[in-house]
């Protein structure tokens, strides 16, 4: 197991390149599968996730090529049309597959993805809709298995008007990219607006899909007989963005972010803004300067544009230093307060009822060893190890690798005193 060793207590200064995002590079990376082309990818992040999902679809026979943070993938000579569970287990997009291998080919296995420590996190809602558009679904050994009939039917899946109960991002994404090649029109109702859907988006138009709503509510998707090839460029990666941008204010420091986006930070600007960090954004670039203890921020998780779950633990880690009460309420998943745990045996005062934690500000955090649980919720505990006085030691962070690219050599880069022991 590595551990990261963090001395606390130094302010964080300079510039921070920002890569590209691990959810936009995720589903961008199955659509390969919708064609027979060369998928061209660049800014495409250097982390665990992206290479499981390359072998993943290596070993359904697509063709990848890796070039620094260049991909290209080629899916003309794809065999084997299933997702095994021993990959699934370890990454819950590879079911991302799922919509697209149904759609060029007409089935696909694939293992139910399973739940993970923040949820149960079923994919009802994207077998409920590929079954919307024609497709044959049984469950069985722990498989999805989806087969389009052939008899009577185009063998191709057909469009529908699908509305989601509950808004999801890889639902939205699955069934995007699964009627991007079917018979007649698609309507995505209730869909998830997250600036990685129009990515996808963006890409799936540049490799010749119809598509047009995408970041609303409701996505109309006018299926094609054949896509392209296409070059794409990944968007920034704004839950990366907005990590460092709370690991600055939490230092009281003044950073830099390059190669980023404000137009998609908004509500995490607003939340550093009502915390006493002074944000200035210009094109691609975000500076934040903060001086002094943060001000309590109380704040609500919902789907994009509101306030991202994905931050939610970064920010209790600034709230926990606070000098005052927040209340922190996470609607999205139904155990995401793991990280609680953890922020109290550094000190923090915080109460957990239900789906809503109190955080009772502290002056100051002592170091202490803790371990990570999920991806944001190491994150929290890294900004908790910089600002802790002494030594913080956070063990399995090969939960951080799964989506932050080299960011013991970025914290570095901003001054931090932090190293990876093996
Ligand atoms: C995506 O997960 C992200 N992952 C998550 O990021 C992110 O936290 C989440 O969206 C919410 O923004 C990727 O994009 C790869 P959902 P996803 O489907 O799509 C329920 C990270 O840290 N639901 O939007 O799996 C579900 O249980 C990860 O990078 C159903 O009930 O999330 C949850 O309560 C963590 N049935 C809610 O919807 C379904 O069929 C939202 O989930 C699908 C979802």
């Amino acid at each position: 197991m590595q551990k990261l060793a963090i001395q606390g207590g130094i302010p964080l200064r300079g510039e921070v390149h920002i890569s590209g995002a691990k959810n936009a590079a995720l589903p961008i990376m199955c659509a390969s599968l919708l064609t027979a082309d060369t998928l061209q990818l660049s800014n495409v992040p250097d982390l665990h996730d992206i290479a499981t999902m390359r072998k993943l679809l290596e070993q359904m026979g697509v063709k990848a090529v890796a070039q620094g943070n260049e991909l290209a993938l080629q899916g003309g000579q794809v065999h084997k049309l299933e997702a095994p569970y021993d990959m699934v287990k370890t990454m819950r997009a590879s079911v991302l597959v799922l919509g697209p291998l149904v759609a060029r080919f007409g089935e696909a296995r694939v293992s139910l993805p399973g739940g993970c420590a923040i949820g149960s996190r079923p994919v009802d809602l994207h077998i409920k809709g590929l079954q919307a558009m024609g497709a044959e679904i049984h469950i069985e050994h722990g498989y999805i298995h989806a087969q389009v009939p052939k008899i009577g039917g185009s063998g191709r899946l057909k469009g529908a008007r699908i509305f989601f109960d509950i808004v999801s991002v890889t639902g939205t994404e699955n069934l995007m990219m699964a009627a991007a090649l079917a018979d007649g029109v698609t309507v995505l109702e209730n869909a998830a607006r997250e600036p990685e859907v129009v990515d996808l988006a963006n890409c799936l138009r540049a490799m010749g899909a119809q598509i047009s709503g995408d970041g609303s509510d409701t996505i109309t998707i006018t299926g094609v007989e054949k896509l392209h090839g296409a070059l794409h460029r990944i968007m920034p990666d704004r839950i990366e963005s907005g990590t460092f941008l709370v690991a600055a204010a939490a230092t009281g420091g003044s950073i830099t972010l390059r190669d980023a986006r404000a137009d998609i930070l908004d509500t995490i600007l607003e939340k550093l803004g009502e915390a006493g960090a002074c944000v200035r954004a210009e094109g691609d670039h975000v500076h934040l300067e903060m001086s002094g203890r943060p001000r309590p921020v109380n704040l609500r998780t919902a789907p994009y544009p509101a306030f991202p779950t994905d931050m939610q633990a970064q920010f209790m880690a600034l709230n926990a230093i606070a000098d005052g009460s927040s209340m922190m309420v996470e609607t999205i998943f139904e155990n995401r307060f793991m990280h609680v745990q953890e922020l109290r045996r550094l000190g923090a005062q915080i109460d957990v009822e239900g789906n809503t934690a109190l955080v009772r500000g502290v002056s100051h955090l002592d170091g202490a060893t803790v371990m990570a649980t999920d991806l944001r919720a190491s994150a929290c505990l890294v900004i908790a190890g910089l600002v802790a006085q002494g030594e913080t030691v956070v063990d399995r962070i090969y939960h951080l690798d799964r989506g932050y690219e080299h960011i013991e050599a970025k914290l570095s880069q901003l001054g931090a005193s932090i190293r990876r022991l093996k």
